[in-house]
């Protein structure tokens, strides 16, 4: 058992700013020790992703105490009696989908939609079952999905771990957990957009932010970036979108529709709100592909006219984890970045201490911030 300084959540739903009503309660708790096929990771980069700010505002509640966090790049310490695919001192990024290898999606090929992955992330356990984090009295804390990064040490399966270059910054790395996987995925592996179509990015988040990077590397002709917030559509315009559009003005669902010909030939919803993703499904031309990545309140519901689905042969696809295959895709994609293809330094922005990640999430709900992260010391 060692001692980890966590960022614990104890209430979903207190009110803003949490500058003030500090959700996260900075304190040093216990980690069990790493079982037979975990590892002892010393956590050096994690990002604040908006899934973490849902748990924390109440839109997709779970277990608490729980300590969130899941996208994470950092250092083994420590292996588990059985593991023989890692080794102390290796770097790693998390994959917030622990895959068991065995369950008919995992077979094939779909880790993403890892049947005990789902069921251990529901319950905030590990995935063989069980929890690793205490209180000094004993009582347990639950697991976010498999991870819980925000903390200095954390205890993470094999199956929600992948090993990366050591040349890698952290913080760089950290994003391959999350953001990169997902918004690039859902271009890459989900819709696999055909180079020379027209693409549209509803909602310009580190999600989505990938999700244009992605666009731009698959070789799309147009790259319509969308927002409610002007220095995101700003940030978009130099990383290489073609036009941005704000979704807060009057027809602007009219306005892309014309400046596109007829709409674009696939969107991407990265926002993860009902009224993003009535925009990205009404810009998309008749023939193409709505894609949504976003992670709603679960009592939403989006609604659309049948006969225009049949009629324009249109194509509405969720995108988890961007559909990847984590242990094929992270390193592909670092690669990538290590090529110059991806840029996704440009996509970071305050790099803070977890003292500060309250702030942080303050920041991250105004929705100007580039993906915030969180840095630990070595
Ligand atoms: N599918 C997955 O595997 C997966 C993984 C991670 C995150 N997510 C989800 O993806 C979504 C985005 O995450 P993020 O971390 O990038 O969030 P973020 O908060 O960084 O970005 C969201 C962006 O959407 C914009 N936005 C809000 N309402 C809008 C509207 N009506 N039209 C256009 N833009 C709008 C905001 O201004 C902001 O720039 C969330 O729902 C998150 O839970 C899904
Ligand atoms: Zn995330
Ligand atoms: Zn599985």
């Amino acid at each position: 058992m060692i001692k980890t300084k966590a960022a614990v959540l104890y209430e979903s739903g207190l009110s803003m700013p949490y500058a003030k009503s500090k959700p996260l309660k900075i304190e040093e708790v216990n980690l069990r020790d790493p079982e037979s096929d975990e590892l002892l990771i010393k956590v050096r980069a994690v990002g604040l992703c908006h899934s973490d700010l849902s748990v924390i505002n109440g839109n997709r509640p779970r277990q608490t105490p729980m300590v969130l966090g899941h996208e994470v790049s950092g250092v083994v310490k420590a292996i588990g009696d059985h593991v023989t695919d890692f080794e102390v001192g290796d770097h790693i990024v998390t994959s917030f989908i622990p895959n068991c290898g065995q369950c008919l999606p995992c077979k094939e090929g779909r880790p993403a939609l890892c049947e005990p992955g789902a069921e251990a992330n529901n319950a905030g356990t590990m995935l063989s079952g069980g929890l690793r984090i205490e209180h000094a009295d004993g009582s347990d804390v639950y697991t976010h999905i498999g991870i819980s990064g925000f903390s200095e040490y954390s205890i993470i399966s094999t199956k929600s771990a992948v090993k990366i270059d050591r040349d890698v910054p952290f913080h760089h790395a950290a994003l391959f957990g999350c953001a990169v996987i997902t918004g690039l995925g859902a271009v890459i592996n989900t819709a696999e957009m055909k180079p020379g179509t027209d693409v549209a990015v509803v909602g310009l988040g580190g999600i989505g932010m990938n999700a244009l990077l992605g666009a731009q590397l698959a070789g799309a002709r147009e790259i319509i970036a969308v927002d409610v917030n002007e220095s995101k559509l700003e940030h978009a315009k130099e990383l290489g979108a073609t036009a941005v559009f704000n979704a807060s003005e009057e027809g602007v669902v009219e306005r892309i529709r014309e400046y596109t010909n007829g709409g674009v030939h696939y969107a991407f919803e990265t926002a993860g709100v009902v009224p993003a993703m009535k925009t990205a499904y009404t810009i998309t031309r008749r023939g193409g592909m709505t894609v949504t990545s976003g992670l709603p309140d679960p009592k939403e519901e989006f609604s659309f006219p049948q006969v225009g689905l049949t009629a324009e042969e249109r194509t509405i696809k969720g995108s988890y984890l961007g559909s990847c295959v984590p242990m094929r895709d992270v390193p592909r994609y670092i690669s990538l970045f290590k090529q110059g293809k991806l840029p996704i330094d440009q996509l970071i922005g305050e790099r803070i201490t977890l003292e500060e990640i309250n702030e942080g999430f303050d920041r991250l709900h105004e929705g100007k911030s580039q993906r915030i992260m969180v840095e630990f010391p070595e």
